[in-house]
């Protein structure tokens, strides 16, 4: 049964079942549908407790039916019937009440709480906005500027907070239910409150919408849904809230079939599946409390502040004084940036930030560490040397990673005591930001500390997504030939600014040349030049020729562009143009649309590479790669679900 009835006295409570987060599929709106009039015609009910079976109410929609078209009884209706009820309704919501689950408690004339209880309408997220009445009652409710917070800006208010907006009636501690039936027998003896969609609203001045317009605009990074969303909300305020519902359900609907939303839905799912893989679901990791992070690089002290903001201890190892003093400031830089980012995670807060990081020189106190993470220079010799040591001064148990971009593992691990405790744990710069963890096992890596791994992950808000071992592992193998294709294009004629602006268009915030310059050029050129030295067939590229007269990037001041006074706005290089015109051929205008075809195909091409040589699971981790690491538009859903649609549109024009 998808939605239970139990009666108490004179009250109805309508438990919905619908494991694991209640999602308000078919079966469950047809069911309440039902028992709405069910219990309109029992005179004996006077009231309805409506809540959610487990640890929250409803967290919406249930995502799965949005690949088919939307079947009946729609979920408006659903909440309009509820709202109408004879009987009063009263929403009794433990954990989260999310998207369709927060507008069908709207749909309720009270709403009571546990104190943790989160509300949102998370549906932008999705590419969509509500579709269910959120953007209409949530304003009658709570007001227009923080309905508006809350339906475009992913404003999450919790238990006291609601509270103060009005947005529950009373909060209760466990056990809910029995609360909520004597606050419906209460509430029985009081006139009842107008509906949500009846009461009044009064319509804000118009520099409330500028400004909310502006912010939505600003932080939506080329995204559609929150804007419309706000939009719909606006629309019924101006109109009323029946030109309101009507708009709603229509930009709704639109969007629902958007590439956007199947986008996003795609990379839901994905970032889902990814934090439990099969193999995992049972295995249970090693505890860890406190991490030693051995260099306080770039790296290294990015991971410091990420484990540091995830509530963790952290015993910072460096060389010297000069490092330990370079590794604190840099530190005191991140937990700046921490906080204006928001990025402190449960048990991470502000105040015990400094107090749970130490910085060291050597291995003395390593030894209290359950897993230590090495971020030293990218050199074979150095991180055997730091593995040898921590083999030895390391307890049996704790789990032992490096960091390397390219390095094979294997080597690394050659000679280390207790071989099985080794992983490659490989996080993204800025660490503390970017949310993607590649996780690389050995063959002989045990299973409890891969999932140390994915439990860290987690810990950390990260997305983890396990590699098999090849050079540069999945995503700077996929950025390689990103690179590559692009200065395959340049060579063909095509502007360096053109293929920028082209990426930039499709979403990503650099295009691969400014990404170049700011990474610096080196590194794929060294590359080169090795490959070359073992008589691999390397052709010469363009950025070859730039890094052989010290143009390496922003670095050395300029590089496929050039930097004036330090100032990284990228300004079109006439000398760039002339250091690489021997390997360019005659100008060629290439349509944006046709540079990002040819750019997302080379990273399918080798992605698919990647999965046929079983390095990576699934097209879907690829995508993860790309989003969470590389800055690829989450509205696109990654090269992989880019290349399924291409493949899509010609079946479907075939
Ligand atoms: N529909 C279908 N499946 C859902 C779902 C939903 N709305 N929400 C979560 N799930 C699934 C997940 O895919 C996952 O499945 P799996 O076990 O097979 O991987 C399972 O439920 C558990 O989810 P999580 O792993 O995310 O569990 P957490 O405890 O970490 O988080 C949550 C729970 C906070 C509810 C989180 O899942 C979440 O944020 N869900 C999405 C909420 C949302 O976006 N709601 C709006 C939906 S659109 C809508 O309501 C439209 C309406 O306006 C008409
Ligand atoms: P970095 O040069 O900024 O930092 C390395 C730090 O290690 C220095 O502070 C150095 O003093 C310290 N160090 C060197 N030997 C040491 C030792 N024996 N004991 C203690 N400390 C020692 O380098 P970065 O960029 O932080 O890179 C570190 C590792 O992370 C490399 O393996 C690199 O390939 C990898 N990596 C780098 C990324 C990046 O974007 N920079 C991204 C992902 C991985």
């Amino acid at each position: 049964m998808t939605v239970n009835v139990e009666i108490d006295g004179e009250i109805a409570i309508v438990t919905i079942e619908n494991p694991p987060v209640n999602a308000l599929s078919g079966a469950v709106r047809e069911r309440l549908l039902t028992l709405v009039e069910l219990l309109d015609g029992d005179a004996n009910i006077r009231a309805v407790v409506l809540t959610g079976a487990g640890r929250l109410f409803v967290a919406g929609a249930d995502i799965v039916e949005f690949d088919r078209p939307p079947e009946p009884p729609f979920l408006p209706e659903v909440i309009a019937r509820i709202e109408a009820a004879a009987k009063p309704w009263i929403a009794a919501i433990r954990g989260a009440a999310l998207g369709g689950g927060l507008e069908l408690a709207l749909g309720c004339r009270f709403r009571v709480a546990t104190a943790n209880a989160r509300f949102a309408l998370p549906e932008i997220n999705l590419g969509i906005i509500p579709g269910a009445g959120g953007t209409q009652r949530l304003p009658r409710v709570v007001g227009v500027a923080e309905a508006a917070r809350i339906v475009a800006e992913n404003y999450t208010p919790v238990g006291a907070e609601a509270l103060r907006l009005g947005l529950v009636d009373t909060l209760m501690e466990e056990p809910l239910v029995p609360g909520a039936v004597s606050f419906a027998r209460a509430a029985l003896g009081r006139a009842l409150p107008p509906r949500s969609l009846n009461r009044g609203v009064s319509a804000p001045a118009s520099d409330v919408w500028a400004e909310a317009e502006g912010r939505v605009v600003a932080d939506a990074k080329g995204a559609t849904a929150p804007l419309q969303a706000l939009q719909a909300l606006r629309h019924g305020i101006d109109y009323g809230a029946e030109a309101g519902l009507a708009l709603e359900r229509k930009t709704f609907l639109a969007l629902r079939s958007t590439e956007e939303a199947a986008a996003l839905r795609h990379l839901f799912f994905a970032e889902r599946a990814a934090l439990r893989p099969a193999d995992m679901r049972l295995q249970s990791p090693r505890s860890v409390e406190t991490v030693g992070v051995v260099g306080g690089g770039t790296m290294g002290s990015g991971i410091a502040a990420a484990l540091l903001n995830g509530g963790l201890s952290v015993v910072l190892i460096e060389q010297d004084e000069e490092g330990v003093f370079r590794a604190r400031s840099t530190l005191a830089k991140l937990f700046e940036s921490s906080r204006r980012r928001g990025l402190f995670g449960a048990g991470g807060d502000a105040s015990g930030w400094m107090d749970r990081l130490e910085t060291t020189i050597g291995y003395g106190t390593v030894e209290r560490c359950e897993l230590v993470i090495e971020a030293v220079f990218e050199d074979l010799a150095v991180k055997r040397a730091v593995f040898a040591e921590l083999g030895r001064v390391c307890r049996p148990g704790t789990v032992l990673a490096t960091n390397t971009s390219y390095i094979d593992p294997r080597l690394i691990a050659e000679g280390l005591l207790g071989p099985e405790r080794f992983l490659g744990l490989h996080f993204f710069s800025p660490a503390h930001v970017m949310k993607l963890l590649e996780i690389i096992p050995t063959p002989q890596t045990a299973p409890d500390v891969l999932a140390t791994g994915y439990d860290l992950a987690r810990r950390l808000g990260k997305v983890p997504v396990r590699s098999g071992i090849c050079d540069g592992f999945i995503g700077n193998r996929i950025l390689r030939r990103y690179r590559t294709e692009a200065e395959v294009l340049v060579r063909a004629g095509v502007g360096i600014a053109a293929v920028d602006a082209a990426m930039r268009a499709f979403g990503f915030a650099m295009g691969p040349f400014e990404m170049q310059d700011m990474a610096g050029l080196d590194i794929a050129f060294l590359y080169r030049e090795a490959a070359r030295s073992r008589g691999e067939p390397v052709p010469d590229m363009p950025g070859d020729l730039l890094v052989r007269v010290g143009r390496k990037g922003q670095k050395s001041g300029g590089g496929w562009y050039d930097y004036i006074d330090g100032n990284r706005r990228p300004i079109r290089s006439p000398e760039a143009e002339r250091i690489i015109a021997p390997l360019v051929g005659a100008k060629k205008e290439m349509a944006g649309e046709e540079i990002v075809a040819r750019l997302m195909t080379a990273m399918a091409d080798e992605g698919r590479t990647i999965l046929d040589e079983g390095i990576v699971a699934s097209a879907a981790d690829i995508d993860l790669v790309e989003v969470h690491g590389y800055g690829f538009p989450r509205r696109r859903g990654g090269p992989m679900f880019q290349a399924s649609r291409q493949d899509m549109t010609i079946t479907r024009t075939l």
